[in-house]
């Protein structure tokens, strides 16, 4: 059975116009009180619809690294309901290029539709510059419209937490990690082992292979027991992080 188109608009309208003003709270609050007020802010029900799916702590501390950089070009692999990217625009640099990929609907949450593109545009600050891209990160075409918007400059902050198979993690890394800057930072979620009985998250066996090659932090908030989630983070020029 269709939809009902009347009250589909209004329940879009109610959506954009409460994601709205989630997103004016969420800017005042980092102008006014910092970074983990907002997290805290994100995480509450005024913020629900754009809620990360994360763990907040570890969240925050990667968060906490980030924003020392203050990255000028952001990419995102997986965007969902835009929590992440909506905290990415406050971590950049005020004149940042901001890059979301996701799928308009697809697997590990499916995606968004298209009329929540200019609800994610407003995530950005003043100055900066957002671009959404729907469509496959490992297609030939995304990765064109990628190297078009970067031009001649290189990602200071890749956020992977797209496709959760084996492959396609490593597929991910490998594309994008090779337009990362000498001094930047690459992010992955769902570091931590899918401890389920049918596992279908194996950015663990990944992330454990390449952790290896790169002086790297892991942001795990329940330790060696932690089924799925956990943030981990890679120092490109081996620097601390
Ligand atoms: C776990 S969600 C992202 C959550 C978001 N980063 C957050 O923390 O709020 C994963 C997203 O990756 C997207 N995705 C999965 N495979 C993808 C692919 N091959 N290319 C682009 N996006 C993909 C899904 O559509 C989904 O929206």
């Amino acid at each position: 059975m269709s939809a009902n188109p009347i009250r589909s608009a209004i329940s879009r309208y109610l959506i954009s116009k409460a994601i709205r003003r989630s997103v004016k709270l969420v800017h005042a609050c980092y102008a006014k009180d910092g970074l983990e007020a907002t997290i805290d802010l994100l995480f509450t029900k005024e913020c629900e619809l754009v809620m990360p799916w994360q763990f907040k702590e570890e969240l925050l501390a990667l968060a906490t690294r980030i924003e020392a950089q203050r990255p000028k070009v952001v990419m995102e692999i997986g965007t969902a309901t835009g929590g992440t990217l909506l905290l990415s625009c406050l971590l950049a640099a005020d004149d940042a290029t901001l890059i979301s990929v996701d799928l308009p609907e697809g697997d590990f949450g499916g995606g968004y539709p298209a009329w929540k593109l200019p609800l994610y545009s407003s995530f950005a600050k003043p100055g900066q510059r957002i671009h959404l891209i729907r469509g496959d990160s490992h297609s030939r075409d995304v990765h064109q419209q990628i190297t078009g918007v970067l031009a001649d400059r290189r990602i200071d902050y890749l956020f992977i937490d797209g496709d959760h198979t084996y492959e396609g993690v490593k597929q991910d890394f490998e594309t994008y990690s090779a337009l990362v800057d000498a001094h930047g930072l690459i992010a992955f979620h769902d570091i931590a082992p899918d401890r389920a009985p049918m596992p279908n998250h194996f950015v663990s066996v990944f992330w454990n292979e390449v952790k290896q090659r790169y002086t790297h932090r892991e942001f795990i908030k329940h330790g060696a027991e932690q089924s799925k989630w956990g943030l981990g983070l890679l120092s490109v020029d081996g620097s601390a992080i």
